[in-house]
């Protein structure tokens, strides 16, 4: 990638950052809780694109941005209990896990293939413009390379990031500094990620406790017994099929599914949930995938795979 446009908070910088989101490109942008590494949440490449420009080892599922509550609706099944929480927290450093509804649009990489979606609100007056600009979902993990600090000025993002995001907008120091609280309704209400909004203010507005996640799935969200996984036999590493499997193919290989015909692992990304889902057809034999290199999001790839392919309990 080029060159990292540096965006002023002014009229012109926000309608170069929703172009931008607009035609799949990456922007960090600023939120009240940390700057966010975004990009259009219905877009395979773009959200594909988040994950090499972080350097994630893994598919974490990400959080996804939008303008406001009615948004919110159009996307999950909303709930009495997430109705009280964006009321009392909305706009703000809230994050909801929610179950998806059919037909939501989001690209399967957003959610790392799970049946619910983190989603937030945010209250930074430039996320809220862009947001309304854009006028549709944003993913945004983060904008730090993995593993490293998150960022909390531009000159933050841009330390980690130059060269390999389309934009920085600008919107000075994040007033909270720290991400999100997530909060789990997709079951019995749990705090998953504790966050900018202290636990105890939730719980009074929730007016019930709530219950406690193992912060070991938080970190490792791959390993969350509802991760999807195919219900066809995974067989990794393979040069052909065997009778009655599916191949996923990469490179120029002959296949029924190729991640990606010209190598690019980028694109391998952005096809690999969709092509897991169409392999796994009833009566199939297995999943046969070809080895994909391990470099770049190829070591991601790899890791959510060696996962469809562990033995289930
Ligand atoms: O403050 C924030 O939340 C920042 C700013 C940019 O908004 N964003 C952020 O996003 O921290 P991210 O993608 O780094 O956080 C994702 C977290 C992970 O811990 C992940 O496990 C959890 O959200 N998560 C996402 N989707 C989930 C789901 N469906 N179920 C459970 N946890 C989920
Ligand atoms: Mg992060």
């Amino acid at each position: 990638m080029g060159r990292t446009e540096h965006l002023q908070g002014d009229d012109s910088g926000i309608v170069r950052a929703a172009e931008l989101l607009s035609e799949g490109r990456l922007i960090a942008l600023p939120t009240e809780t940390v700057y966010g590494l975004a990009g259009d949440a219905r877009n395979d490449r773009a959200v594909a694109r988040i994950f090499d420009a972080k350097g994630r080892p893994s598919f974490n599922p990400l959080i996804v941005h939008l303008a406001d509550a009615g948004a919110a609706r159009a996307l999950v099944d909303w709930s009495d209990a997430a109705e009280m929480l964006a009321t009392a927290f909305w706009p703000g450093p809230l994050t909801l896990v929610l179950p998806l509804k059919d037909g939501h649009g989001l690209s399967p990489l957003v959610t790392a293939g799970l049946d619910t979606v983190a989603i937030r609100v945010p209250a930074h007056p430039l996320a809220q413009v862009v947001l309304r600009a854009f006028g549709g979902p944003v993913a945004a993990p983060s904008a730090n390379p993995s593993g490293r600090i998150s960022p909390t000025t531009a000159a933050h993002v841009l330390a980690g990031l130059d060269g390999r995001i389309d934009a920085v907008l600008d919107g000075g120091p994040c007033t909270v500094g720290l991400e999100s609280t997530i909060v789990g309704l997709a079951g019995t209400p749990t705090l998953l990620r504790p966050g900018g909004i202290p636990a105890e203010a939730i719980e009074a507005a929730f007016g019930a406790p709530l219950a406690q996640h193992d912060g070991t799935a938080i970190t490792a969200p791959g390993q969350l017994g509802s991760h999807y996984a195919p219900g066809a036999r995974v067989r990794l590493n393979a040069t052909q099929a065997d009778p009655g499997e599916v191949l996923i193919g990469f490179g120029p290989m002959e296949c029924d599914l190729n991640l990606s015909r010209a190598g690019d692992l980028v694109e391998a990304a952005a096809n690999l949930f969709h092509h897991l889902h169409d392999a796994d057809r009833p009566g199939i034999a297995g999943i046969a995938v070809a080895p994909i290199p391990q470099h770049g999001l190829g070591v991601a790839i790899n890791d959510r795979l060696r996962r469809a392919a562990a033995p289930r309990g």
